[in-house]
Protein backbone atom coordinates (compact mmCIF):
# COMPACT_ATOMS: atom_id res chain seq x y z
CA UNK A 1 0.00 0.00 0.00
CA UNK A 2 1.74 3.17 -0.71
CA UNK A 3 2.05 6.18 1.17
CA UNK A 4 0.70 8.98 -0.66
CA UNK A 5 -2.57 10.60 -1.07
CA UNK A 6 -4.47 9.06 -3.75
CA UNK A 7 -5.51 11.98 -6.01
CA UNK A 8 -8.81 12.55 -7.34
CA UNK A 9 -6.81 13.26 -11.11
CA UNK A 10 -3.56 13.22 -11.71
CA UNK A 11 -2.97 14.88 -15.07
CA UNK A 12 0.62 14.36 -15.02
CA UNK A 13 1.16 10.49 -15.28
CA UNK A 14 -1.23 10.62 -18.77
CA UNK A 15 1.03 13.63 -20.57
CA UNK A 16 4.16 11.57 -19.36
CA UNK A 17 3.23 9.21 -21.68
CA UNK A 18 2.24 11.52 -24.76
CA UNK A 19 4.78 14.35 -24.08
CA UNK A 20 7.07 13.78 -26.76
CA UNK A 21 4.14 14.02 -29.41
CA UNK A 22 2.48 16.72 -27.53
CA UNK A 23 5.56 18.70 -28.02
CA UNK A 24 6.70 17.67 -31.75
CA UNK A 25 2.65 19.06 -32.51
CA UNK A 26 3.04 22.39 -30.32
CA UNK A 27 6.34 22.99 -32.21
CA UNK A 28 4.51 22.60 -35.45
CA UNK A 29 2.17 25.43 -34.23
CA UNK A 30 4.51 27.30 -33.06
CA UNK A 31 6.90 27.06 -36.57
CA UNK A 32 3.71 28.18 -38.00
CA UNK A 33 3.02 30.97 -36.40
CA UNK A 34 -0.67 30.04 -37.13
CA UNK A 35 -1.88 30.22 -33.43
CA UNK A 36 -5.60 30.70 -34.11
CA UNK A 37 -8.06 28.39 -36.79
CA UNK A 38 -6.04 27.03 -39.04
CA UNK A 39 -5.10 23.25 -39.88
CA UNK A 40 -4.63 22.23 -36.76
CA UNK A 41 -8.26 23.80 -35.89
CA UNK A 42 -9.83 22.13 -39.19
CA UNK A 43 -8.37 19.24 -38.61
CA UNK A 44 -9.87 18.38 -35.18
CA UNK A 45 -13.00 19.40 -35.87
CA UNK A 46 -13.22 16.90 -38.78
CA UNK A 47 -11.46 14.26 -36.37
CA UNK A 48 -14.28 14.84 -33.42
CA UNK A 49 -17.15 14.95 -35.92
CA UNK A 50 -16.33 11.64 -37.24
CA UNK A 51 -15.66 10.24 -33.35
CA UNK A 52 -18.98 11.57 -32.40
CA UNK A 53 -20.81 10.21 -35.77
CA UNK A 54 -22.54 13.43 -36.69
CA UNK A 55 -21.78 15.51 -40.08
CA UNK A 56 -20.03 19.02 -38.45
CA UNK A 57 -18.48 20.56 -35.17
CA UNK A 58 -17.11 23.35 -34.91
CA UNK A 59 -14.16 24.21 -32.36
CA UNK A 60 -14.94 26.73 -30.01
CA UNK A 61 -13.43 28.59 -26.90
CA UNK A 62 -14.65 26.15 -23.46
CA UNK A 63 -17.46 23.96 -23.11
CA UNK A 64 -19.56 27.11 -21.54
CA UNK A 65 -18.66 28.84 -24.62
CA UNK A 66 -20.13 25.66 -26.85
CA UNK A 67 -23.38 26.24 -24.69
CA UNK A 68 -23.78 30.34 -25.00
CA UNK A 69 -22.72 29.71 -29.10
CA UNK A 70 -25.13 27.49 -29.46
CA UNK A 71 -28.04 29.50 -27.66
CA UNK A 72 -26.74 32.14 -29.42
CA UNK A 73 -26.91 30.38 -33.17
CA UNK A 74 -30.23 28.94 -32.57
CA UNK A 75 -31.28 32.83 -32.06
CA UNK A 76 -32.11 32.70 -28.29
CA UNK A 77 -30.41 35.54 -27.24
CA UNK A 78 -31.92 38.90 -26.05
CA UNK A 79 -30.98 42.50 -27.77
CA UNK A 80 -30.90 44.91 -25.37
CA UNK A 81 -33.51 46.43 -27.33
CA UNK A 82 -36.13 43.36 -26.52
CA UNK A 83 -38.27 44.59 -23.62
CA UNK A 84 -39.12 40.72 -22.68
CA UNK A 85 -36.46 37.81 -22.41
CA UNK A 86 -35.54 35.68 -24.83
CA UNK A 87 -37.98 32.85 -23.80
CA UNK A 88 -37.53 29.81 -21.17
CA UNK A 89 -34.65 26.92 -21.68
CA UNK A 90 -35.42 23.69 -19.56
CA UNK A 91 -32.24 22.54 -17.44
CA UNK A 92 -31.77 20.05 -14.66
CA UNK A 93 -31.24 21.84 -11.41
CA UNK A 94 -28.39 19.21 -10.68
CA UNK A 95 -25.39 19.74 -13.12
CA UNK A 96 -22.49 22.18 -13.25
CA UNK A 97 -23.13 25.86 -13.18
CA UNK A 98 -22.49 26.67 -16.50
CA UNK A 99 -25.92 24.78 -18.15
CA UNK A 100 -27.72 27.64 -16.43
CA UNK A 101 -25.60 30.06 -16.59
CA UNK A 102 -25.37 30.12 -20.13
CA UNK A 103 -29.32 30.43 -20.83
CA UNK A 104 -29.20 32.79 -17.94
CA UNK A 105 -26.22 34.90 -19.96
CA UNK A 106 -28.39 34.41 -23.27
CA UNK A 107 -31.14 36.78 -21.83
CA UNK A 108 -33.31 33.38 -21.44
CA UNK A 109 -34.62 32.15 -18.28
CA UNK A 110 -33.82 28.86 -16.96
CA UNK A 111 -36.28 26.74 -16.06
CA UNK A 112 -35.12 23.90 -13.67
CA UNK A 113 -35.97 20.12 -14.02
CA UNK A 114 -35.55 17.34 -11.29
CA UNK A 115 -33.71 14.40 -12.08
CA UNK A 116 -33.97 10.43 -12.14
CA UNK A 117 -31.91 8.95 -8.79
CA UNK A 118 -30.43 6.30 -10.43
CA UNK A 119 -28.57 8.05 -12.74
CA UNK A 120 -28.20 11.87 -11.87
CA UNK A 121 -29.80 12.82 -15.46
CA UNK A 122 -32.91 15.02 -16.07
CA UNK A 123 -35.91 13.26 -15.05
CA UNK A 124 -38.87 13.42 -18.65
CA UNK A 125 -41.23 13.25 -16.29
CA UNK A 126 -40.75 16.72 -14.48
CA UNK A 127 -39.07 17.93 -18.13
CA UNK A 128 -42.56 17.49 -19.60
CA UNK A 129 -44.44 19.12 -16.41
CA UNK A 130 -41.98 22.76 -17.33
CA UNK A 131 -42.78 22.60 -20.63
CA UNK A 132 -44.47 26.02 -21.27
CA UNK A 133 -45.41 27.95 -24.34
CA UNK A 134 -42.49 30.12 -24.04
CA UNK A 135 -39.81 27.35 -23.91
CA UNK A 136 -37.65 27.82 -26.27
CA UNK A 137 -34.78 24.82 -25.83
CA UNK A 138 -34.42 21.76 -23.68
CA UNK A 139 -30.94 21.32 -22.27
CA UNK A 140 -30.40 17.77 -21.14
CA UNK A 141 -26.95 17.08 -19.59
CA UNK A 142 -25.19 13.71 -19.50
CA UNK A 143 -24.02 13.96 -16.43
CA UNK A 144 -21.08 12.25 -15.20
CA UNK A 145 -20.90 10.54 -18.74
CA UNK A 146 -23.76 8.42 -19.14
CA UNK A 147 -26.26 9.77 -21.24
CA UNK A 148 -29.93 11.04 -20.28
CA UNK A 149 -33.20 9.47 -21.55
CA UNK A 150 -32.66 10.67 -24.67
CA UNK A 151 -35.46 8.52 -26.43
CA UNK A 152 -38.07 9.70 -23.51
CA UNK A 153 -36.37 13.51 -24.42
CA UNK A 154 -36.63 13.17 -27.69
CA UNK A 155 -40.06 11.75 -27.99
CA UNK A 156 -40.75 14.59 -26.08
CA UNK A 157 -39.15 17.18 -27.72
CA UNK A 158 -40.17 15.70 -31.42
CA UNK A 159 -43.52 15.87 -30.06
CA UNK A 160 -43.73 19.50 -28.55
CA UNK A 161 -41.48 20.59 -31.50
CA UNK A 162 -38.77 22.19 -29.15
CA UNK A 163 -35.04 22.04 -29.96
CA UNK A 164 -32.24 19.90 -27.74
CA UNK A 165 -29.14 21.30 -27.03
CA UNK A 166 -27.56 18.37 -25.42
CA UNK A 167 -24.60 19.42 -23.00
CA UNK A 168 -22.81 17.22 -23.46
CA UNK A 169 -19.44 18.28 -21.37
CA UNK A 170 -18.95 15.51 -19.11
CA UNK A 171 -19.43 12.87 -22.03
CA UNK A 172 -17.50 12.72 -25.44
CA UNK A 173 -17.80 9.42 -26.60
CA UNK A 174 -20.77 8.27 -23.72
CA UNK A 175 -23.26 6.63 -26.45
CA UNK A 176 -27.06 4.90 -25.93
CA UNK A 177 -28.70 2.60 -28.09
CA UNK A 178 -25.32 3.21 -30.08
CA UNK A 179 -26.03 6.69 -30.72
CA UNK A 180 -23.01 8.85 -29.77
CA UNK A 181 -23.42 12.15 -27.07
CA UNK A 182 -24.33 15.23 -29.58
CA UNK A 183 -26.27 12.96 -32.58
CA UNK A 184 -29.10 12.80 -30.64
CA UNK A 185 -30.89 16.62 -30.70
CA UNK A 186 -30.17 19.75 -33.05
CA UNK A 187 -26.45 19.69 -31.63
CA UNK A 188 -24.34 18.68 -28.69
CA UNK A 189 -21.86 20.67 -26.61
CA UNK A 190 -18.37 19.36 -25.64
CA UNK A 191 -16.07 20.75 -23.38
CA UNK A 192 -12.28 20.04 -23.31
CA UNK A 193 -11.36 21.29 -19.73
CA UNK A 194 -8.41 19.28 -18.97
CA UNK A 195 -9.85 17.13 -16.10
CA UNK A 196 -12.71 15.72 -19.09
CA UNK A 197 -12.17 12.47 -20.99
CA UNK A 198 -10.85 13.88 -23.98
CA UNK A 199 -8.90 17.20 -22.19
CA UNK A 200 -6.78 19.83 -23.79
CA UNK A 201 -3.82 21.89 -22.25
CA UNK A 202 -6.25 24.92 -20.93
CA UNK A 203 -9.90 25.84 -21.91
CA UNK A 204 -11.42 24.60 -25.31
CA UNK A 205 -15.17 22.83 -26.40
CA UNK A 206 -16.78 22.52 -29.36
CA UNK A 207 -20.25 22.16 -30.76
CA UNK A 208 -21.03 19.23 -32.71
CA UNK A 209 -23.99 19.30 -35.21
CA UNK A 210 -25.80 16.44 -37.73
CA UNK A 211 -27.07 20.36 -39.09
CA UNK A 212 -24.64 21.91 -41.57
CA UNK A 213 -27.17 24.90 -41.54
CA UNK A 214 -26.62 25.29 -37.40
CA UNK A 215 -23.09 24.50 -37.64
CA UNK A 216 -22.39 27.58 -40.05
CA UNK A 217 -24.58 29.78 -37.54
CA UNK A 218 -22.12 28.52 -35.28
CA UNK A 219 -19.43 29.31 -36.32
CA UNK A 220 -20.38 32.80 -37.66
CA UNK A 221 -21.38 33.44 -34.09
CA UNK A 222 -17.79 32.23 -32.79
CA UNK A 223 -16.14 35.36 -34.70
CA UNK A 224 -18.74 38.10 -33.28
CA UNK A 225 -21.20 36.69 -35.83
CA UNK A 226 -19.40 38.02 -38.91
CA UNK A 227 -19.83 37.12 -42.15
CA UNK A 228 -18.70 37.83 -44.71
CA UNK A 229 -15.77 40.08 -43.23
CA UNK A 230 -16.92 42.68 -40.82
CA UNK A 231 -20.13 42.32 -42.09
CA UNK A 232 -22.60 41.47 -39.08
CA UNK A 233 -26.02 39.77 -39.31
CA UNK A 234 -26.23 39.54 -35.40
CA UNK A 235 -24.00 39.85 -32.68
CA UNK A 236 -21.88 36.94 -31.35
CA UNK A 237 -18.11 36.52 -29.95
CA UNK A 238 -14.64 35.92 -29.55
CA UNK A 239 -15.49 31.90 -28.99
CA UNK A 240 -12.49 30.53 -30.98
CA UNK A 241 -10.20 27.55 -30.12
CA UNK A 242 -6.54 28.00 -29.98
CA UNK A 243 -4.37 26.58 -32.40
CA UNK A 244 -2.21 24.75 -30.11
CA UNK A 245 -5.34 23.41 -27.94
CA UNK A 246 -6.43 21.96 -31.17
CA UNK A 247 -2.84 20.26 -31.49
CA UNK A 248 -2.41 18.96 -28.25
CA UNK A 249 -6.17 17.41 -28.88
CA UNK A 250 -5.37 15.47 -32.05
CA UNK A 251 -2.65 13.83 -30.49
CA UNK A 252 -5.06 12.38 -27.38
CA UNK A 253 -8.22 11.32 -29.65
CA UNK A 254 -6.25 8.86 -31.00
CA UNK A 255 -5.96 7.44 -26.95
CA UNK A 256 -9.23 8.52 -25.77
CA UNK A 257 -11.45 4.94 -26.13
CA UNK A 258 -8.37 3.13 -24.03
CA UNK A 259 -8.82 5.72 -21.52
CA UNK A 260 -12.60 5.62 -21.12
CA UNK A 261 -11.75 1.45 -21.08
CA UNK A 262 -9.71 2.13 -18.38
CA UNK A 263 -12.12 4.22 -16.16
CA UNK A 264 -14.61 1.29 -17.44
CA UNK A 265 -12.46 -1.39 -15.84
CA UNK A 266 -12.03 1.20 -12.73
CA UNK A 267 -15.69 1.45 -12.08
CA UNK A 268 -16.25 -1.99 -12.27
CA UNK A 269 -13.49 -2.91 -9.80
CA UNK A 270 -15.26 -0.16 -7.23
CA UNK A 271 -19.02 -1.88 -7.85
CA UNK A 272 -17.62 -5.11 -7.47
CA UNK A 273 -15.34 -4.12 -4.03
CA UNK A 274 -18.76 -2.03 -2.62
CA UNK A 275 -21.37 -4.92 -3.65
CA UNK A 276 -21.64 -5.57 -0.26
CA UNK A 277 -21.99 -2.76 1.56
CA UNK A 278 -25.89 -1.49 1.85
CA UNK A 279 -25.07 1.80 2.86
CA UNK A 280 -22.58 2.80 -0.23
CA UNK A 281 -24.93 3.13 -3.53
CA UNK A 282 -22.96 2.78 -6.51
CA UNK A 283 -23.54 4.45 -9.80
CA UNK A 284 -26.41 2.46 -12.19
CA UNK A 285 -26.14 2.79 -15.60
CA UNK A 286 -29.01 2.24 -17.72
CA UNK A 287 -28.31 -0.94 -19.50
CA UNK A 288 -28.84 1.04 -22.94
CA UNK A 289 -26.37 3.42 -21.82
CA UNK A 290 -22.18 2.93 -22.65
CA UNK A 291 -21.23 5.22 -19.65
CA UNK A 292 -17.55 7.19 -19.85
CA UNK A 293 -17.24 7.42 -16.07
CA UNK A 294 -15.99 11.25 -16.29
CA UNK A 295 -17.09 10.72 -12.69
CA UNK A 296 -18.01 7.29 -10.65
CA UNK A 297 -20.45 9.07 -7.86
CA UNK A 298 -21.70 7.32 -5.20
CA UNK A 299 -24.14 8.09 -2.58
CA UNK A 300 -23.15 7.35 1.05
CA UNK A 301 -25.66 8.38 4.21
CA UNK A 302 -23.22 10.31 6.32
CA UNK A 303 -21.73 11.98 3.45
CA UNK A 304 -19.65 14.73 5.33
CA UNK A 305 -18.15 13.04 7.86
CA UNK A 306 -17.14 10.28 5.41
CA UNK A 307 -15.42 12.85 3.42
CA UNK A 308 -13.38 13.99 6.56
CA UNK A 309 -11.91 10.33 6.79
CA UNK A 310 -11.38 9.91 3.68
CA UNK A 311 -9.39 12.80 3.60
CA UNK A 312 -8.20 12.35 6.92
CA UNK A 313 -6.48 8.87 5.67
CA UNK A 314 -5.10 9.86 2.16
CA UNK A 315 -7.81 9.82 -0.24
CA UNK A 316 -8.76 12.82 -2.35
CA UNK A 317 -12.88 13.04 -3.26
CA UNK A 318 -15.23 15.87 -3.97
CA UNK A 319 -18.61 17.00 -3.56
CA UNK A 320 -20.28 17.21 -7.41
CA UNK A 321 -22.62 19.04 -6.68
CA UNK A 322 -23.21 20.31 -3.37
CA UNK A 323 -26.40 22.38 -4.45
CA UNK A 324 -28.68 22.14 -6.64
CA UNK A 325 -29.26 25.49 -8.87
CA UNK A 326 -32.78 26.52 -8.55
CA UNK A 327 -30.95 27.01 -4.65
CA UNK A 328 -27.77 29.24 -6.04
CA UNK A 329 -27.99 32.37 -4.59
CA UNK A 330 -27.72 33.82 -7.78
CA UNK A 331 -31.08 32.48 -9.03
CA UNK A 332 -33.03 33.10 -6.39
CA UNK A 333 -35.27 35.88 -8.07
CA UNK A 334 -36.35 32.67 -10.09
CA UNK A 335 -38.53 31.87 -7.00
CA UNK A 336 -37.63 28.48 -6.59
CA UNK A 337 -37.87 27.06 -3.16
CA UNK A 338 -36.29 24.61 -1.19
CA UNK A 339 -38.11 21.22 -1.69
CA UNK A 340 -39.67 22.31 -4.93
CA UNK A 341 -36.76 19.17 -6.46
CA UNK A 342 -36.64 16.83 -3.62
CA UNK A 343 -34.44 14.45 -5.86
CA UNK A 344 -31.77 16.87 -6.39
CA UNK A 345 -31.51 18.52 -3.45
CA UNK A 346 -31.52 14.62 -1.67
CA UNK A 347 -28.37 13.89 -4.30
CA UNK A 348 -26.48 16.89 -3.29
CA UNK A 349 -26.60 16.05 -0.25
CA UNK A 350 -25.27 12.20 -0.32
CA UNK A 351 -23.10 12.25 -3.05
CA UNK A 352 -19.81 11.65 -3.21
CA UNK A 353 -17.20 11.66 -5.88
CA UNK A 354 -14.05 9.24 -6.07
CA UNK A 355 -10.62 9.05 -7.86
CA UNK A 356 -11.64 7.22 -11.35
CA UNK A 357 -9.08 8.75 -13.44
CA UNK A 358 -7.63 6.15 -16.24
CA UNK A 359 -3.89 5.96 -14.85
CA UNK A 360 -5.06 4.87 -11.12
CA UNK A 361 -3.10 1.84 -9.87
CA UNK A 362 -4.27 -0.93 -8.61
CA UNK A 363 -3.18 -0.55 -5.22
CA UNK A 364 -4.75 2.78 -5.35
CA UNK A 365 -8.16 1.58 -6.31
CA UNK A 366 -7.97 -0.76 -3.22
CA UNK A 367 -7.18 2.28 -0.74
CA UNK A 368 -9.88 4.20 -2.14
CA UNK A 369 -12.61 1.11 -1.50
CA UNK A 370 -11.26 0.18 1.87
CA UNK A 371 -11.48 3.79 3.05
CA UNK A 372 -14.52 4.32 1.70
CA UNK A 373 -15.81 1.12 3.38
CA UNK A 374 -14.14 2.29 6.86
CA UNK A 375 -15.17 5.68 6.27
CA UNK A 376 -19.30 4.62 6.26
CA UNK A 377 -19.09 2.22 9.42
C1 LIG B 1 -22.04 19.73 -17.31
C2 LIG B 1 -21.08 20.80 -17.71
N1 LIG B 1 -21.51 21.76 -18.53
C3 LIG B 1 -20.68 22.73 -18.95
C4 LIG B 1 -19.37 22.79 -18.54
C5 LIG B 1 -18.51 23.92 -18.96
O1 LIG B 1 -17.34 23.54 -19.63
P1 LIG B 1 -16.03 24.42 -19.56
O2 LIG B 1 -15.42 24.26 -18.23
O3 LIG B 1 -15.18 23.85 -20.67
O4 LIG B 1 -16.41 25.82 -19.85
C6 LIG B 1 -18.88 21.81 -17.68
C7 LIG B 1 -17.49 21.85 -17.22
O5 LIG B 1 -17.12 21.41 -16.18
C8 LIG B 1 -19.77 20.78 -17.25
O6 LIG B 1 -19.35 19.82 -16.42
Amino acid sequence: MQENPVPLFDLKKQYAKIRGEVRAAFDEVLDSQMMIGGAKVAAIEEAVAKYCGVKKAVALSSGTDALLAALMARGIYRSPLDSENAGEVIVPTFTFFATAGCVWRAGAKPVFADIDPDTFNMSAESLEKAITPRTKAIMPVHLFGQCADMDAIMEIANRRGIPVIEDCAQAIGASRGGVKAGAFGLCGCLSFFPTKNLGGFGDGGMVVSNDEHFAEEVARVRNHGMQPKYFHRSVGGNFRLDALQAAGLLVKLPHLDSWHEARRANAAFYNEAFAGEPKIKTPKIDPKNYSIYNQYVVRVPNRDEAIKTLRANGVNCEIYYPLPLHEQECFAALGYKRGDFPVAEEVARDCLALPIFPELEKCELEKVAEQLKRAVK
